[in-house]
């Protein structure tokens, strides 16, 4: 692939490191005017001042392509770290119901909410479920999304959950997208489970777990941990059995009711909690003293009319919080990044260089890979974009509005927004 060098952009704006930032370092980007970045074999290899990067090349440049960014931002390719983009079937009349006063987990137990989705995904053929992911993975992308996870958890049986998963191992190879799968097996109880959640559990451990990892099918595993779904005494034992078994952990923590999910997640030593709208003081301590990512999903909140998860404190507290959408057909059916961003700063108080330091390197750094992606700085992928504006602060200035222009995966680009001829 031949070189190419990126010249002045109007700004450069990163998160500098290869691991989440916590507390107050969320906030200290690094900014660099009329920059450059200079990338070989779809890995950056030289970034800075476009004076300073062809001081460095010195003459190296001569055969690459060159670009110019005059007037544009750059910043790292967005991470949404938390989705449900595989599935069949939607469920407005859910959403109205919810408008109407009655509570997400009522529907659930009433054997709507995921258990509808889990009745249409069952039904859906491998095809549909792929065309679907693709076209819903080009929506992601269009927003800058770089880096996208995607959960099982719409099957809750041996062949669903498989199919749930072997789809986006094919979305792997034929996607730009770089996709992360998760297994959610444990997102709700299966009805031939019902009443007996610990035998579930155990289906779970001996029966699935070791299919998925025997055919590299999911590099995590999640729980939804929450009243009337998964206790915390079960979805220890599922995360612990599943950490045995090699996976990474992910955990659907304190949403809805405070479980003491957080404090669990720091127990197992998850790389991601994700949710905490109910987060206790000493669960947000306990993140904090622990490795775990703390996962914010602003739009969840929004959709459920549910007060926002605490931010502040938990950045006072010195966790890493990240950012991520939470797509999916009942909770949050939107993967808006604008609108995440917009929710962020303006509903939970951090600032827009903090939101973008959790939608990138924190967000990586949720997918264990924030060594590779999640900043513009020598060594990692070329995941980048080009904004329209030329300064980060649109992001939230220009509320509510995609002003990603390019989109660069490792060092092509892959998308530009559509030009009227
Ligand atoms: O993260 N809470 C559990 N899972 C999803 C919602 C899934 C659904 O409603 O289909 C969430 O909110
Ligand atoms: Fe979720």
């Amino acid at each position: 692939m031949k070189a190419k060098l990126i010249v002045h952009a109007a700004q450069i704006a990163t998160p500098v490191g290869h691991s989440a930032k916590r507390g107050r370092e969320m906030d200290q980007i690094s900014l660099t005017s009329d920059g450059a970045v200079y990338i070989e074999d779809g890995v950056i290899r030289e970034t800075g001042s476009t004076a300073d990067v062809l001081a460095r090349l010195n003459g190296r440049e001569k055969d690459a392509e060159l670009i110019s960014a005059e007037g544009k931002c750059i910043i790292p390719g967005f991470v949404d770290s938390h989705t449900h983009f595989i599935f069949a079937g939607y469920r407005p009349e859910e959403f109205v119901n919810r408008l109407a006063g009655t509570s997400y987990l009522s529907i659930l137990k009433q054997g709507g909410g995921i258990q509808s989705t889990v009745k249409s995904t069952r039904r859906a053929s491998f095809r549909e479920l792929y065309n679907d992911g693709f076209s819903r993975m080009n929506s992601f992308l269009s927003q800058g999304v770089t880096t996208l996870e995607g959960k099982s958890g719409y099957g809750l049986d041996l062949e669903t959950e498989l199919r749930q998963l072997e789809v986006m191992k094919s979305l792997k190879g034929n996607h730009s997208c770089s996709l992360v799968s998760t297994y959610l097996g444990g997102h709700a109880i299966p009805p031939e489970y019902a009443g007996h959640a610990d035998d579930y559990v155990s289906e779970m451990l001996q029966d699935v777990l070791p299919v998925i990892k025997g055919k590299g099918l999911a590099q995590f595993c999640d729980v939804f941990c929450e009243k009337d779904v998964f206790s915390i005494q079960q979805s220890e034992r599922l995360l612990k059995g599943a950490s045995a078994l090699g996976f990474h952990l992910k955990i659907h923590a304190d949403e809805v009711n405070n479980l003491g999910g957080a404090g669990l997640a720091a127990r197992v030593g998850a790389i991601s909690a994700d949710h905490l709208l109910m987060a206790s003081k000493s669960g947000i301590r306990a993140l904090a003293a622990s490795g775990t990512v703390a996962t914010l999903l602003p739009c969840t909140a929004f959709c459920l009319n549910e007060p926002y998860a605490d931010a502040r404190t938990m950045i006072k507290e010195n966790c890493a919080v990240a950012l991520a959408s939470d797509y999916n057909p009942g909770s949050c059916f939107t993967n808006s990044i604008p609108l995440i961003i917009a929710l962020a700063v303006i509903h939970m108080h951090m600032s827009i260089a903090e939101a973008l330091t959790a939608l990138t390197l924190n967000g990586a750094a949720a997918l264990d890979c924030a060594d590779r992606t999640g900043s513009v700085e020598p060594g990692k992928t070329a995941d980048l974009l080009f904004l329209q504006f030329p300064d980060y602060r649109f992001l939230v200035y220009n509320t509510g509005i995609n002003i990603v222009e390019f989109v660069m995966k490792k060092g092509d680009f892959v998308w530009q927004r559509e030009k009227r001829v």
